[in-house]
C-alpha cells in the first residue's frame, strides 16, 4: 500500500497515511492516518503534505494537530561552533549537519568580556554548509553591523535588547528584515521577559539566555525556567509564530526542563561537540517533546 490513498464511497472520507515532517517552521515526525473530512478549513492536505492556507492560521492549525494528539512536536537543535575545534572547523561543522541550525556566537569584548569571531569567518562557514546560520550578536550597537552579517550569509540575526538603545530596536529589526533575514531578540539572565514584549509580534525568534553571555561551558541557570514559560505563554496567547530559543548550559537534562517550559530551539555548544557520536546526541535532543 505505501503512500497509496484509499477512498471509501460509503463514508465519503479519504484516508492518507504519510509521514509529516514539517508544518511551517515547526517539525513533527509521526506516521498518521487522516480523515480528510476532519481537516479544518485553515489547512490543506495534498499528496501527504500539510500546508497552512494563510500564515496567520499557523498557530491555530498546529494547535489543532496537537489537541488531536496526532502529531508530536520535536525540538530544534542549534550546535554552537564556539565549542568546536577551530583547527578543523570544516569537519566539525560536517559532523553536526543533522542539526536544524548552526549557531554562530559573535562577541566584541565590550558587550561581553570575550572576543570570538566575526563576518570573515561567517563568510567561510557559509561556503561550506547549507545549514541555516543562526547568528547571535553579543556586540554593542548591533545595527552598525547588520548589513555585513546579512551579506556574509546569516539566515537569522539575533541581537541583545540590552545592546541597542530602546529608540533603535525597531529600526534594527527593520534593517534585518530589509535584508530578507529573520530577526531575533535576546535577553540576558538579569533582563525580564517584559523587555522583549513590545517587539514580540514583529520578531521571528526570542532567545532567552540561560547563562551569562560571553563564554561556553557554563552552568545552566535554572531560575530562567519561569522566564521561558512566561515567553511561551505570550507566544501562545497571542498566537504568534515566533520561535523560542534557549542558550547556555544545555545538555539532555537541562534541555528537557527547557522544552517542558516551552522552548522550541536548543542551542548546545560543549554538550554536542564533546559527544562521541554527535549525530546520535543531536537526535536525542531533537526527540525531546513537550
Ligand atoms: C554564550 C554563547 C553560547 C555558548 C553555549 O555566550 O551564547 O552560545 O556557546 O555554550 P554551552 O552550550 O557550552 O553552554
Ligand atoms: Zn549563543
Amino acid at each position: 500500500m505505501g503512500q497509496k490513498s484509499r477512498y471509501s464511497k460509503h463514508e465519503k472520507t479519504l484516508q492518507i497515511r504519510f509521514r509529516l515532517l514539517q508544518v511551517e517552521n515547526i517539525r513533527f515526525q509521526k506516521e498518521i492516518v487522516l480523515l480528510l473530512k476532519d481537516v479544518p478549513p485553515s489547512l490543506s492536505l495534498e499528496a501527504g503534505v500539510l500546508t497552512q492556507k494563510t500564515p496567520t492560521s499557523n498557530a491555530k492549525g498546529v494547535k489543532w494537530w496537537e489537541d488531536k494528539g496526532i502529531v508530536t512536536k520535536m525540538a530544534k537543535v542549534a550546535p554552537s561552533i564556539l565549542a568546536a575545534d577551530f583547527s578543523k572547523l570544516g569537519s566539525e561543522i560536517e559532523s553536526v549537519n543533522t542539526a536544524d541550525y548552526l549557531h554562530f556566537d559573535v562577541m566584541d569584548g565590550n558587550f561581553v568580556p570575550n572576543i570570538s569571531f566575526g563576518f570573515p569567518v561567517l563568510e567561510s562557514v557559509r561556503k561550506i554548509t547549507d545549514m541555516p546560520l543562526d547568528v547571535h550578536l553579543m556586540i554593542d550597537s548591533p545595527s552598525r553591523y547588520v548589513t555585513e552579517f546579512a551579506k556574509s550569509g546569516s539566515d537569522i540575526i539575533t541581537f541583545h535588547v540590552e545592546a541597542e538603545g530602546s529608540d533603535k530596536i525597531h529600526h534594527t529589526i527593520g534593517k534585518i528584515h530589509g535584508h530578507g533575514k529573520k530577526a531575533g531578540l535576546s535577553i540576558k539572565p538579569s533582563t525580564p521577559a517584559e523587555a522583549i514584549l513590545p517587539y514580540i509580534e514583529i520578531i521571528d525568534l526570542v532567545l532567552v539566555m540561560t547563562v551569562e553571555p560571553g563564554y561556553g561551558g557554563q552552568k545552566f541557570i535554572s531560575e530562567m525556567l519561569p522566564k521561558i514559560s512566561r515567553v511561551r505563554d505570550v507566544i501562545e496567547s497571542r498566537k504568534l509564530c515566533c520561535e523560542l530559543e534557549v542558550d547556555g548550559g544545555i545538555n539532555l537534562e537541562t534541555a528537557k526542563l527547557c522544552v517542558n517550559a516551552g522552548a522550541d530551539v536548543l542551542v548546545a555548544g560543549s554538550d554536542v561537540f564533546m559527544a562521541d557520536n554527535k549525530a546520535a546526541h543531536i537526535a536525542k535532543l531533537q526527540q525531546l517533546q513537550k
